[in-house]
């Protein structure tokens, strides 16, 4: 394996497989990429290119049949359970496509949640609260703050979901389609949001998108049709 020392995320002739009935689909075909620190990747192509699948595999929700998958030096094939949930908590965010808020929460306590499960100064919880108050701002849902999820559209869930994923500044934020919900205004309050946590804190963010704008600004696209990559390029920056 070829660890070089900005690479924070590599997959290495990976495969992964369904069974769908009696047929087996085969979602991820021999795929290598190696991603960068503070890369900001997009992952395109059509519908059932193996997007998802993939991100799945670098967020240790599923892991691949063959080949290795490394997260932050660790390959997570090998990896215990315990190991897993300390990457997942201590350098993954998510933005799932399904949000997975908690209904009896209002948002700013779902945003909020991360958070708790560490212990706290009174400086930092301080601290917290502002940049729980910053997100909240820049998502556009001050009115909502005291609602809960159920009272919210589909798009305004995005934008708590989006909050929620970046509270604890992880190093790698993955998003499986992050602007699929959102009206154009939204979408372009989030991606400038991702943006500067990307400059200012060195996040690594990788998506999946049909949205043409993320492809724009991303500073690396690799494109998948069938399970295969068909392009990866790297902007000049
Ligand atoms: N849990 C599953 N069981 C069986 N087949 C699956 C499963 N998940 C994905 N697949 C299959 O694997 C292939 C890749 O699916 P994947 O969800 O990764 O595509 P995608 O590029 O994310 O598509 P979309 O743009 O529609 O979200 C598809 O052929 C899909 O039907
Ligand atoms: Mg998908």
């Amino acid at each position: 394996m070829s660890l070089e020392d900005t690479s924070i995320i590599e997959f290495n002739n990976v495969n992964k497989y369904y069974s769908l009935g009696k047929t087996k689909v085969h979602a991820v075909k021999d795929v290598s990429f190696s991603l960068k620190k503070g890369d900001f990747v997009s992952f395109s192509g059509p519908s059932g290119s193996g997007k998802s699948t993939i991100l799945n595999m670098v967020g240790c929700i599923d892991t691949s049949d063959t080949g290795t998958v490394i997260i932050d030096k660790k390959v997570t094939n090998g990896l215990k359970e315990e190991e897993i949930t300390k990457l997942r908590h201590e350098t993954l965010g998510f933005i799932f496509q399904s949000f997975n808020l908690i209904p009896v929460l209002n948002i700013y306590e779902n945003i909020e949640f991360p958070l708790l499960f560490g212990k706290q100064t009174e400086e930092e919880k301080k601290e917290n609260k502002e940049w729980i108050n910053y997100l909240i701002k820049t998502v556009g849902l001050e009115e909502w703050r005291e609602h809960k999820p159920n009272e919210l559209s589909g798009g305004q869930r995005q934008r708590v979901a989006v909050a929620r994923a970046l509270v604890t500044k992880p190093s790698i934020v993955l998003a499986d389609e992050p602007t699929a919900n959102l009206d154009s205004k939204s979408s372009e309050a989030i991606i400038q949001l991702m943006k500067k946590m990307n400059k200012n804190l060195g996040t690594t963010f990788v998506f999946s998108t049909h949205d043409p704008t993320i492809v724009e600004i991303a500073d690396h696209v690799i494109t998948l049709k069938d399970g295969e990559i068909v392009s990866n390029l790297r902007h000049q920056q």
